[in-house]
């Protein structure tokens, strides 16, 4: 109904014009915004319900009766907007602004030098690490938070090949899959032309056949970055050690989204980061563990003075620490610790509530009513699904391939505050691009997953997307 308000009703003519002049979709509509411009905004209402195989409603009641619903509000999300990308970047939880807030001022401010001491600060390495074992699978004191993810990977690679290089001199080969992240393959291959290895990257498909006796060590991220396909952790890290090679596992899209027993796995070596579903914020410390049996032989080359057995005894020679301290380097961001130290909250906010065996079970929810909605309503626009409907190969993330637009459709539904992302893919061996759509259980909802699909059936059904402004290329896509 057009508004009797002047204002509004010039609103009203407007979004009937611009639904006219875009042909874009029925709920299209002007709102203005704290500076009078008018912009769209895309309002949804429950007149979209019936063509959707999974109702509004019917999402609704699931978030009502989600155990986990009130950790939502754990969460600082700008309201209306549908965040599926904390598998790239976790949303801000509540707290970290007023505890970076008390650390600047009182811990750095009033504290200052002191608070290596006082405020611990200089044993937050290992806090953190104890507070993330649980979650890994793994005792207290087998973990350090510390540096990124490619750094710990190349001190768990440099560890595992000397370690391989001792027990199994002939054994020189680096094997990985081709579709690992880049990351991963390129310190891989740097230790292997300093080493006099190999890097043998093979399909997963193909892993089977390719570990083989001349394998060292095995190196697999757990839940692929680009479909979301997830290892068999146990399987694989036998299967390594049926042949005398390490398994190193890359856990970056895992902690904190599944599950994980990396001991009763027989993983030997593990790094993840801080910054994806453990909510740590951007560029936050990443985490490295190495299984018990292995610490006290494990050297890495990045030997710097926190690694040391007695930092503060400066000695001009290096001795490593006994246990997982050996695996720091230099001094670290302890503001980026404190904010992670946040992001572990909400994750311990969530064990009351039933842990990671309820956020798994939501996730794979999550995970399925996706599929199932983008399969039957947006079905004819060519997507593919490139994630495993097995939840036992399943992380907590969703993907698309589509053979053209997938960058675009993804802006458009960015502007259209449903916040996904892109990865492209290796066109010389029939790689396609993707769309990623992660599920993080603490802060996404039936209904956001609902309202996605709808957004993404909008786009497709009205081929906004072929818009020019959408195939901008950004630098971080
Ligand atoms: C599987 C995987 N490993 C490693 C990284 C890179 O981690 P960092 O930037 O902390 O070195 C990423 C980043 O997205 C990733 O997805």
């Amino acid at each position: 109904m057009a508004s009797t308000h002047p204002r509004l009703r010039l609103v009203y003519l407007m979004t009937v014009v611009y639904n006219r002049h875009h042909g874009v979709w029925p709920g299209a509509n002007f709102a203005p915004t704290e500076h009078g411009r008018l912009l769209p905004c895309f309002v949804l209402d429950d007149k979209d319900g019936p063509y959707m195989t999974l109702s509004l409603q019917t999402c609704q009641q699931m978030d009502a009766q989600d155990p986990l619903r009130p950790l939502r509000d754990v969460f600082d999300l700008p309201t209306g907007l549908i965040y599926l990308d904390g598998n790239s970047l976790g949303a801000l939880p509540r707290a970290t602004a007023a505890r970076l807030q008390a650390v600047v001022q009182q811990e750095w401010g009033v504290g200052l030098i002191r608070s290596y001491n006082t405020a611990q600060w200089f044993e937050q390495p290992r806090m953190l690490g104890d507070r993330l074992a649980p979650w890994l699978g793994v005792g207290a004191a087998e973990v350090v938070v510390t540096d990124t993810t490619s750094v710990n990977l190349f001190k768990v690679l440099s560890a595992a090949m000397a370690m391989a290089a001792q027990d199994h001199p002939q054994q020189r080969i680096l094997l990985s899959e081709r579709g690992n992240f880049p990351t991963d393959l390129y310190m891989a291959e740097a230790l292997c032309a300093q080493h006099g290895w190999q890097l043998r990257c093979v399909e997963a498909c193909e892993m089977a056949q390719h570990l083989t006796t001349d394998v060292g060590v095995l190196m697999l991220t757990h839940v692929n970055y680009r479909t979301g396909a997830m290892w068999d952790m146990d399987l694989w890290s036998q299967k390594a050690h049926a042949v005398g090679a390490l398994a190193v596992w890359d856990l970056a899209h895992s902690a904190g989204a599944v599950p994980l027993a990396l001991k009763a796995d027989q993983a030997d070596f593990a790094v993840g980061c801080g910054y994806k579903y453990l909510n740590g914020g951007p560029g936050a410390p990443a985490f490295v563990w190495a299984h018990p049996d292995h610490v006290q032989r494990a050297t890495q080359p990045l030997s710097g003075w926190w690694g040391h057995e007695q930092p503060f005894a400066f000695t001009p020679s290096y001795a490593p620490a006994v246990g997982m301290g050996r695996f720091l380097c230099g001094s670290q961001s302890v503001l980026a610790m404190a904010a992670l130290g946040c992001g572990l909250d909400t994750f311990e906010r969530s064990l009351p509530l039933g842990g990671m065996s309820a956020l798994r079970k939501k996730s794979l929810a999550l995970t399925d009513a996706f599929i199932e909605l983008v399969q039957t309503e947006c079905a004819g626009h060519g997507l593919v699904l490139e994630t495993p409907l097995n939840h036992a190969q399943r992380g907590s993330q969703v993907s698309f391939s589509r053979h053209e637009g997938a960058y675009a459709v993804v802006q458009a539904l960015i502007e259209r505050d449903v916040i996904g992302d892109f990865r492209a893919g290796d066109p010389s061996c029939g790689e396609p691009d993707i769309m990623r759509f992660g599920f993080t259980p603490l802060y996404v909802g039936f209904e956001d997953v609902w309202r996605a699909v709808v957004h993404l059936k909008h786009v497709l059904d009205a081929g906004s997307w072929r818009e020019p402004r959408f195939s901008i290329a950004h630098k971080v896509t």
